[in-house]
């Protein structure tokens, strides 16, 4: 199931205009327990996954001997409020409790991966921007331990809006998060940066540092609005900028296994994106802002709910993709 070596796949052209019917079945009202879960479920009889294929068990994945080189990871998408922030955290977290060592950067000046990992933000005296925009700082000053063992923080708060806009007079700018990068690669398996909503040179700078892109999409009518242009920005900063980079996988976020939309959009995602498209699907539930609220990825505020079990699964599929 490598796609590292293949191409990525040619988008249809059509995709923003897909139509989706936006009937819904039952309520869509936010719940716990799942019927993809739950072994009676009648999907379980066809022992079809949400996406449509048959279920696949991942192994778990072997202990490291060693540690780095840390591969890098952008998730990214240009629309808001669909999963990036809560993948990047409850990913990392479920990496670590696989044994690898991860730092989290939060790329996005709201500081929403930050405060979820029980930081405040406006409190930093020293945050990414420092790092990307002074030569005299370095990251290991900056990047701070998280209360989750083995996940590391670069944060993140307003100061990085002016990042964006001050960077551009600089030389190489496109590859200034690459740079800063370099001396902690060796330190940690995974680096994953949570991007802003936008397409914008901080985006860039991520997918330029990046082996790897995983895009959470929202199981909602709209979300495959944009996702083209998401793709071709990331075929030509792989032309331009970074030939290695690569797409992971495509997340299927916020899906409601009782609603036919749901379903519909989740038929339509894998329609266009085939294999890319992760097995593992996060379901629609409250316990995910619950986290938020809490300042601790899932995997440890709910360690048995099914988000927590379905974060595991996503990051089995990444350490064997
Ligand atoms: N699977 C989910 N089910 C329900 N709510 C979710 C889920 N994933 C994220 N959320 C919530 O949706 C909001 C947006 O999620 P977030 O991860 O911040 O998206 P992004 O970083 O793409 O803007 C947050 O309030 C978050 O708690
Ligand atoms: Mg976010």
């Amino acid at each position: 199931m490598s796609t590292s070596q293949q191409p990525t796949r040619r988008v249809p052209d059509d995709l923003s205009r897909v139509s989706i019917a936006t009937e819904t079945g039952g309520d869509s009202g936010e719940y716990d327990v799942t019927a993809a879960e739950e072994p009676n479920g009648k999907d379980a009889k066809n022992k079809l996954g949400p996406t449509g294929r048959p279920r696949r068990e991942i192994p778990e994945p072997p202990l490291l001997e060693r540690h780095g080189p840390a591969r890098v990871v952008a998730m990214c998408n240009q629309k808001g409020g669909v999963g990036k922030t809560t993948s990047t955290i409850n990913l990392g977290a479920a990496l670590a409790e696989y044994g690898r060592r991860v730092l989290l950067v939060d790329f996005d000046p709201q500081g929403a991966l930050s405060v979820g990992l029980g930081i405040q933000p406006h409190e930093l005296d020293q945050t990414v921007y420092n790092v990307i925009m002074e030569r005299s700082v370095d990251i290991e000053g900056v990047v701070r331990k998280t209360r989750v063992e083995n996940v590391d923080l670069l944060p993140s708060n307003i100061d990085l809006s002016a990042a964006e806009v001050q960077l551009v007079a600089e030389v190489g700018r496109e590859h200034t998060l690459l740079r800063v990068l370099r001396p902690v690669m060796d330190q940690y398996d995974y680096v994953l940066v949570d991007c802003q909503p936008s397409l914008g040179l901080l985006t860039v700078n991520a997918l330029t540092a990046a082996d790897g892109v995983i895009i959470p999409l929202e199981c909602e009518f709209f979300s495959l609005r944009g996702v083209a242009l998401l793709i071709d920005t990331i075929e030509k900063v792989r032309e331009r900028l970074n030939p290695k980079l690569d797409i992971t996988g495509i997340l299927a976020t916020m899906f409601d296994p009782r609603t036919l939309h749901s379903k519909e959009v989740m038929a339509r995602v894998v329609e266009a994106f085939g294999d890319t498209v992760f097995d593992t699907v996060i379901n629609r539930t409250v316990r995910f802002p619950e986290t938020t609220v809490a300042g601790e990825p899932i995997t440890r505020w709910a360690p048995r709910s099914a988000g927590a079990t379905a974060y595991r699964a996503l990051a089995r599929e990444v350490i064997a993709r």
